[in-house]
């Protein structure tokens, strides 16, 4: 993958302006990054507000050549924070990936990933574009301010690090683990997905709006869904929070 990174002073969102690069035609290939130093209205899933202190963190987004289908972003979301978790781990921040795009250190969030799939049939051209929000540099005054439990690296390690460095850092992990995936998807990340983000037989909670299931995680299907064991039988689930 060809990492190339085009960085902003300010943008509403990384992810919409990529979008509109991929709509107004631009040549883009698998590694070409949007990364900005000032997110104003940063999105999430379902529809939430990304809160990112200016110049702290890393919030960018990244562009994956492919056909695949609908039902394969899930996973691809999944490869990038095996990715992010492995660059956490390697500098001993206790981090784990989270079903389905989180990733938490004693669940608080440390990174959220919103995976976007596109295509233009005029020039015939598809891809994945993949938003990461990464905290680096926040404090812990600016983490508590936010709604939900968050951190930052700088919390966990108590080291400041250089953005640009740190977004550098990804290029390798997230070369290994989106290769592994465009190799053979899921299948590929299985293991360690599992591995990390298990253990099987854990109790837990989803929500999806009004629907609420609790079950033991039975594993995950091929495309990276969640099986839950509940006790009306098994339940595949494709999106929601978990707890
Ligand atoms: C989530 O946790 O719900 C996903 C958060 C994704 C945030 C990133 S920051 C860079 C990119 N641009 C956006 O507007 N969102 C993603």
């Amino acid at each position: 993958m060809n990492f190339q990174v085009e960085w902003f002073d300010k943008l509403a969102s990384t992810n919409a302006t990529l979008r509109e690069q991929f709509f107004q035609g631009l040549d883009l290939g698998s590694g070409h990054i949007i990364a900005v130093r000032e997110q104003t209205a940063g999105r999430g899933r379902q529809d939430r507000t990304w809160y990112s202190t200016p110049g702290q963190n890393l919030c960018f987004s990244l562009f994956v050549q492919t056909h695949a289908e609908l039902m394969a972003v899930p996973s691809l979301t999944m490869a990038v924070a095996l990715g992010v978790n492995e660059m956490l781990r390697a500098l001993r921040i206790r981090s784990a990936p989270k079903w389905p795009n989180d990733i938490l250190v004693d669940e608080k969030k440390i990174c959220g990933i919103l995976s976007e799939r596109v295509e233009n049939p005029a020039l015939n051209k598809k891809g994945i574009i993949v938003g990461i929000g990464l905290n680096v540099n926040m404090s812990s005054d600016e983490a508590e301010a936010i709604d939900r439990p968050a951190t930052s690296m700088l919390i966990e390690s108590g080291r400041a690090e250089n953005l640009q460095e740190t977004l550098e850092s990804l290029f390798h992990p997230l070369d290994h683990w989106i290769g592994k995936w465009e190799q053979s998807g899921f299948s590929a990340l299985r293991e360690e997905w599992t591995e990390k983000a298990g253990p099987i037989g854990k109790t837990l909670t989803v929500h999806d709006g009004d629907i609420k299931k609790t079950g033991t995680l039975a594993g995950f299907g091929d495309h990276g869904e969640l099986v839950l064991q509940t006790a009306g039988g098994i339940e595949t689930i494709w999106s929601g929070d978990v707890s």
